[in-house]
Formats: C-alpha cells, sequence, structure tokens
C-alpha cells in the first residue's frame, strides 16, 4: 500500500494523518487515497499502451459515485452488473460509451435502459438471455452490440466463493456450446456480435490460469473466423490479485504484456475489467477499540466496525492487515487479540490473533479495505453505513455521509399510515 506509510510514528495517507481523519469524521469510516486509485488504474492504461482497447473498471468493487469521478477523469471505461450501477457510472461522469455491461441476470428493463444510453457492449450469459436482448433491442428499432461470455473450464486457484470460470460455476456459456450461441447471436436481428469475453475468478496471483484461459478463448475465436464471425474485441474480465499479506500477485504491466504476445497477428482490441486491483490497496476501515476482553481462552478486543461493514473476514476468511494509527513505543507489551465487533452473531469479527499493544480508544486502520469493503456492507442489526472519505494530497474530503436514523427507515411505513390516494 504504497500511498500508506508511518510518519513521526502517525499512519498516513498521501499528506494527511488516519488520526486527524478519525478525529474528523468518527469512525468506523473508509479512507481511500485518491493517488493510489489513480497509480493503479494508470498501471493498466499504461500496459495497454497504444493497442486498441479499453480498462473497464470493475464498478462492484467500489462503487462510490467520487471513486467513479476520479476513474472517470482518468479515461476509464466501466464493467457494471445493473442499471444501478450504470446510473453511478453517468452521475459520476462516466460515459455510456464506455460501459460494458456484465452478470447472469439482466432484466428487459435494465436491458432497454441501457440501449437507451447506447452502452458499448453487453457480455451475455446465456442463449436465454441472448433472445430477451434481441426482443428488446428489436422493440427499440435499435441494435445491442454482443459479446458472449465464455466459461473456459479452468481452475483460478482461488477461493471457491471467487472462482467463476469452472463447469460447475453458474457463469457464461460452456465453450462446447459457445459456437452454436454465436452462430444463433449472428442470425438475430437486433444483436450486432462485437466481442467474446471470460472472467475466470477474482484474486488470482499467478498468470497462469489466465494464460490457459485465454488459449481456449482464442481457439474458439478461431474457429468463429473460420464461419466468417469475425470477433473485434477480446475481453479478459477481471481478476488481478493484490498483497493483502505476503502474496506477490503479477503487475499488470507483465500480465497485458503476455496477453498481447499471445495475441500473434489476430488484430482484436483488448478489454479488462479490473476491479479489486485497482481499488483495494488504495482504502483502509478505520475503526475504534470500544472496550477490551481479556478471557481465560481469547482476548476480545470489540471495535466499532463489524461484519456489516467489512464482510470479507467473516464470509471468506478474509486476512487484512491491522495496524494502529499512532504507532506504540517499542518498549510497549503485545497480546494476541482478536478484533470483533458489536454484531450479535459469532462470525462478527476482522480479524483473528494479531500481536498489537490495545488500548480502550485506540484507533486501528484495516488495511487493503477499498475492493469490495463498503459496497459489500449492510445495515445488519440496524447499524448505520460508515462515512467514506477520499484523501487528496493533504485535503480530505467526504464523499458519503455516515448514515442517519433517517436512512435507516427510508422508505418504511407503519401499518395504517399507509397515503390513502
Ligand atoms: N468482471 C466480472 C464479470 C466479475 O464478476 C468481477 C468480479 C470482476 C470483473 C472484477 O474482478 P476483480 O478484478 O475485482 O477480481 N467479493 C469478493 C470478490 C467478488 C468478485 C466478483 N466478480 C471479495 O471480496 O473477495
Amino acid at each position: 500500500m504504497a500511498h500508506f506509510s508511518y510518519n513521526d510514528n502517525q499512519l498516513t495517507v498521501e499528506g494527511c494523518t488516519l488520526s486527524a481523519i478519525a478525529d474528523t469524521y468518527d469512525t468506523p469510516c473508509y479512507v481511500y487515497s485518491r493517488a493510489s486509485i489513480e497509480q493503479s488504474y494508470q498501471a493498466y492504461a499504461s500496459a495497454l499502451g497504444a493497442h486498441p482497447g479499453m480498462i473497464c473498471y470493475a464498478v462492484k468493487a467500489n462503487s462510490s459515485l467520487a471513486v467513479l469521478q476520479v476513474l472517470a477523469q482518468q479515461g476509464a471505461g466501466f464493467d457494471i452488473v445493473s442499471q444501478g450501477e450504470l446510473q453511478r457510472v453517468l452521475a459520476a461522469g462516466g460515459s455510456a460509451d464506455r460501459v460494458i455491461f456484465s452478470g447472469v441476470g439482466k432484466k428487459a428493463e435494465e436491458m432497454r435502459f441501457a440501449l437507451q444510453q447506447q452502452i458499448a457492449c453487453f457480455n451475455v450469459e446465456s442463449a436465454a438471455e441472448l433472445e430477451t436482448l434481441a426482443q428488446v433491442a428489436q422493440a427499440m428499432g435499435t441494435t445491442a452490440r454482443v459479446s458472449l461470455r465464455v466459461n473456459p473450464d479452468v481452475d483460478a486457484n482461488t477461493h471457491p466463493y471467487i472462482s467463476t470460470g469452472l463447469k460447475e460455476n453458474k457463469f457464461g456459456v460452456d465453450i462446447q456450446t459457445a459456437l452454436d450461441v454465436y452462430r444463433r447471436a449472428a442470425s438475430l436481428d437486433g444483436i450486432d456480435v462485437v466481442g467474446i469475453d471470460c472472467h475466470i475468478g477474482s484474486q488470482l496471483t499467478q498468470l497462469a490460469p489466465f494464460m490457459d484461459a485465454l488459449d481456449r478463448v482464442l481457439a474458439l475465436m478461431d474457429q468463429l473466423a473460420e464461419e466468417g464471425i469475425t470477433i473485434r474485441h477480446l475481453d479478459l474480465g477481471g481478476g488481478l490479485g493484490v498483497t493483502y499479506n505476503n502474496e506477490q500477485p503479477p503487475s499488470p504491466a507483465d500480465y497485458v504484456g503476455q496477453v498481447i504476445a499471445k495475441l500473434g497477428d489476430r488484430a482484436v482490441a483488448l478489454m479488462f475489467e479490473p476491479g479489486r486491483s485497482i481499488v483495494a490497496n488504495a482504502g483502509v476501515l478505520l475503526t475504534r477499540v470500544l472496550y477490551l476482553k481479556p478471557t481465560e481462552h481469547k482476548n476480545f478486543a470489540i471495535i466499532d466496525a463489524a461484519m456489516n461493514d467489512n464482510i470479507r473476514p467473516s464470509l471468506y476468511q478474509a486476512w487484512q492487515r491491522v495496524l494502529p494509527v499512532i504507532a506504540p513505543e517499542e518498549s510497549e507489551p503485545t497480546q494476541q487479540w482478536d478484533l470483533v465487533g458489536p454484531v450479535c452473531e459469532t462470525g462478527d469479527w476482522l480479524a483473528k490473533d494479531r500481536a498489537l499493544a490495545l488500548h480502550e480508544g485506540s484507533v486501528l486502520a484495516l488495511m487493503s479495505s477499498g475492493a469490495y469493503g463498503f459496497t459489500m456492507s449492510s445495515n445488519y442489526n440496524s447499524r448505520t453505513r460508515a462515512a467514506e472519505i477520499m484523501v487528496d494530497g493533504d485535503k480530505h474530503h467526504l464523499i458519503r455521509a455516515r448514515e442517519t436514523f433517517a436512512d435507516l427507515v427510508r422508505g418504511e411505513q407503519l401499518l395504517g399510515s399507509e397515503d390513502p390516494s
């Protein structure tokens, strides 16, 4: 996390200390580094260089408007999976002609909205979806640009919940039947076949699975060319991993470079849909220790962030580093602590067995929280969702206010109080 480091015992991000941010906005809160987001995006953009194509940031990783705004200003495209994400991109200043629409369950009305906005491409995930999209486009008198998501059946060697490219997963079209679906797509009014895509999983720390998938997709592309179906862009999805602990994922330059090398003389544009590798290490979750509860078996530190703020540890047993925002004196003894939240679930923990010197009131940073942190947060236990702050040099900006009770009950009604109209 290049933009986060200790300076005079204070954990800082760009030109701001995290302790000052905790004092200003209270905890729990997410804090992002603008420079870090920009740097990660540029690593992809410069890896692609002059090769035609687009880096479409996967909005699901972090969809806060200001994050999308920063990326739109860098020239990013966007990978969306719902109308809501498309509306966010547009609200943040992104342009629809740089948007691709992924996901297994697009509704007809979402397709209609996306067609009205003239998005770049739909990543179609099934034969049935293709038929619906064709009908929607025909009824509107327009044409949908389409790429078929193929499932290359490769093992991404990652957590089973975030592995998507195996036959038994719900995603994409089996590579054997893809040829038939392409033939059908090429014959349908309202459909313009432009691409091929795959996404095999997330948090991949090696290139081999990507390259295996690419081999299979290229073979299909060549077969399609023989049948006169020309593929103009190849989209390899997202999935490049990040360092949470001591993982050493390949760089975007290595990855994109190897992909370009494998294309040979095929004239095809390249698309990537990175999410985590753009934002994960650009953000932290700040939390404060409420109570220390040492027991015979374990030492619990009860903190003010919980599984509703970041569900990754509970859901995937994810490990994220914990750092104090003010480094303790070296002489201060550490103890092993489990960091647990106030939610009434045994699975409500953010870190286990960490050697820390803690006091009531200590502020801690849960590192690498920029991706799938806030976006997966919920109101469980009627907890208001956290504030979000963007640091830009020596300035910090509130980009999302902490929720209030009014936000919690918005849209709810007591029985008998319905509007009589
Ligand atoms: N494209 C598609 C079609 C995807 O399904 C995903 C992520 C991405 C791109 C972006 O992948 P990335 O570059 O972020 O790996 N909540 C989980 C991760 C779920 C990923 C879902 N799909 C986590 O916190 O680890």
